[in-house]
């Protein structure tokens, strides 16, 4: 969690150039990291939310104005229900001890994905921790929940033909804008950057549209060993890079 800043939640300075706006990261590795020391694999998603905090503060301090963690996707259901229990009660323990702390710190909240899969109480932990920092605009963190993409894309399309039918959309209107409103991250800027630890090179079904035009920096790092450090080099690696957007280099 990061130090309680001085000045007023509701400033948020300019990034320098160069650095993205929009970070997104799929935290991977908490598994191997716990087997590695032969410890539990909780015992690695509990050092994976000291390093969701630290990450949070290195968010801030490089003044990125929106950061969105891949937390547990809509596959995750599929793990032995033992670890779906710990997991989901790993998020119960999060947002009541650390919730006041960001909205102190100028963090806005926001979760995408099927949040209704969730315990009631933690549906209702969710809806005030939005609630009580949703006038904040240093840091717009969005957590990823029940979250995949397809699912995501795919209720979009649904959306769009209800009103179809509905008579309340043209088809011929429907452009990637009026589509990209259609999506759970309507409003939000897309990822500049995407971010994923431990080695694996893969989306997996994280934020497939919104993904078309980011930059990717594929980390060795299990994600409990996620430092502030390599949170700079991953900024770093993406000043290096050229954004062309498509388009020829002038
Ligand atoms: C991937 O590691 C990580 C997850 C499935 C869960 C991510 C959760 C956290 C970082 C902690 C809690 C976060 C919040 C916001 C409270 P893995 O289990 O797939 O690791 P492996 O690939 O090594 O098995």
């Amino acid at each position: 969690m990061p130090a309680t800043l001085p000045s007023a939640a509701r400033e948020r300075p300019a990034a320098p150039g160069g650095v993205p706006a929009h970070i997104a990261i799929i935290m991977d590795g908490n598994g191997r990291w716990a087997g590695a020391r032969g410890l539990p694999r909780i015992a690695g998603h509990r050092a994976g939310a000291q390093a969701v905090r630290r990450t949070i503060e290195a968010a801030i301090s490089h003044r990125v104005g929106w950061l969105t963690l891949y937390a547990f996707s809509s596959e995750n259901w599929r793990r032995p229900a033992g670890e779906v229990t710990d997991l989901t009660g790993l998020l119960r323990h999060y947002l009541k001890s650390e919730v006041a702390e960001l909205a102190r710190n100028g963090v806005r909240l926001r979760v995408i994905g099927e949040r209704g899969r969730f315990a009631e109480d933690i549906q209702a932990l969710l809806r005030e921790a939005e609630r009580l920092t949703a006038g904040n605009l240093r840091l717009n963190l969005t957590v990823a929940l029940s979250y995949g993409a397809r699912d995501e894309i795919v209720a979009a399309a649904r959306r769009a033909a209800e009103a179809a039918q509905q008579g309340r959309l043209d088809p011929a209107s429907l452009d990637e804008a009026a589509f990209a409103g259609l999506l759970a991250t309507t409003g939000m800027p897309d990822p500049d950057l995407i971010i994923r630890t431990s080695g694996e090179r893969r989306l997996s079904n994280f934020l497939l549209w919104q993904a078309a035009y980011a930059e990717f920096v594929f980390m060795d790092v299990l994600w409990p060993d996620f430092s502030p450090e390599h949170f700079g080099q991953a900024l770093d690696e993406y000043a290096r890079r050229e954004r062309r957007f498509g388009a020829r280099p002038a």
